[in-house]
């Protein structure tokens, strides 16, 4: 199959890149980021978590966020919302503060689920399926990440057939797209490749994306593995920071940089200017008082 002419990357790094860090980052300075990254030409940014505080105190200030960004037109602001309660702490602010998508996040590891959100597949299932439907009924889209869709750090390899699983129960409940997450980095080409087929027995094309962490080098391999096939949109994390704090050795998001890099090197068109991008990555990487790596220069 011919590669895509045109790729959507949704900058997760607001949200995945600081959920994990222990220092407390001000909200100015993810709105700052935010501002960046939009200033960039990213369209797709997901800019917090309505999640437990003390599971994730680094996102606590979902809402000064929320509040404090400054919209940009045609950019979707997304948040993670695992239950009702933080849908209706997301939508609590007035219209045009709530989030244009909602995340719900299910894992394909049984394991993985009770360690990160505290319940079985089942359950979550059955939790995220009101949010679901709240969401739809008042017009914001919604997006399922599906984590561990080839490795759990507690339970090892993960079988296609139970992300299909996973797939067919998000589908059954209105998630209009899904993500499918390398969450430790352990994927192959050809793990990536089986995993993403297991969706798409279940999710059309236009209704599926990439999110790879880069934690053995491996996520540009698994993008290309994932465009070849005709998958479109990706999840990436300006400067690569961030990771799951229930996942051991979930670091390095893949760099929004280097897929760039490596899109526009394949003549494929994503609207970001790379200049701008690596002053995104400059100022939070500078931020975080961390030096630059290679990809952000
Ligand atoms: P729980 O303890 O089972 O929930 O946590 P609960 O309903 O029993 O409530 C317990 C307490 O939490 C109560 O407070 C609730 O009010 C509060 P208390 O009475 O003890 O004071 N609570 C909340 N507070 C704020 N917002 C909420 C909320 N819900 C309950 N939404 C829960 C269940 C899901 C809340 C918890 O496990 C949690 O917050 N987990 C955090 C998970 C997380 O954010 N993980 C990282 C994101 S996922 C990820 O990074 C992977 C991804 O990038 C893809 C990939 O790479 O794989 C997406
Ligand atoms: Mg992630």
């Amino acid at each position: 199959m011919s590669l895509p002419t045109r790729v959507k990357l949704v900058d997760v790094s607001p949200r995945d890149g600081l959920q994990n860090e222990k220092t407390p980052v001000p909200a100015e300075v993810k709105i700052g980021l935010v501002h960046r990254l939009q200033e960039a030409g990213l369209r797709d940014i997901e800019v917090t978590s309505f999640v437990s505080p003390k599971w994730v105190p680094q996102m606590a200030d979902n809402a000064e966020v929320m509040h404090g960004i400054r919209r940009a037109p045609g950019v979707r602001y997304s948040v993670l919302t695992p239950n009702l309660k933080g849908y209706e702490a997301a939508v609590a602010a007035p219209r045009e503060e709530w989030p244009d998508e909602i995340v719900v996040f299910g894992s394909a590891s049984e394991a993985f689920s009770q360690k990160n959100i505290n319940c079985s597949i089942a359950e979550s299932i059955e939790r995220f399926a009101p949010v679901v439907a709240a969401a739809r009924e008042a017009g914001i889209h919604v997006r399922g990440a599906m984590s561990c869709t080839v490795g759990c750090p507690y339970e090892g390899d993960i079988a296609p057939e139970a992300v299909g699983r996973l797939a067919r129960l998000m589908k059954d409940i209105g998630v209009q797209h899904v993500g499918v997450a390398d969450t430790i980095g352990v994927g192959t080409p050809d793990k990536v490749r089986a995993a993403m087929e297991a969706t798409l027995a279940h999710y059309a094309i236009d209704d599926v994306s990439g999110h790879f962490h880069d934690t053995y080098g491996r996520a540009l391999d698994n993008t290309r593995a994932s465009l070849e096939m005709g998958v479109w949109q990706y999840d990436t994390s300006a400067a690569g920071i961030g990771g799951c704090p229930y996942a051991r050795g979930a670091t390095g998001n893949v760099s929004t940089e280097s897929v760039v890099a490596m899109l526009h090197g394949l003549g494929i068109a994503t609207g970001i200017d790379e200049g701008k991008l690596a002053e995104a990555g400059r100022f939070i990487l500078a931020a975080l008082g961390r030096a630059p790596a290679a990809v952000a220069h």
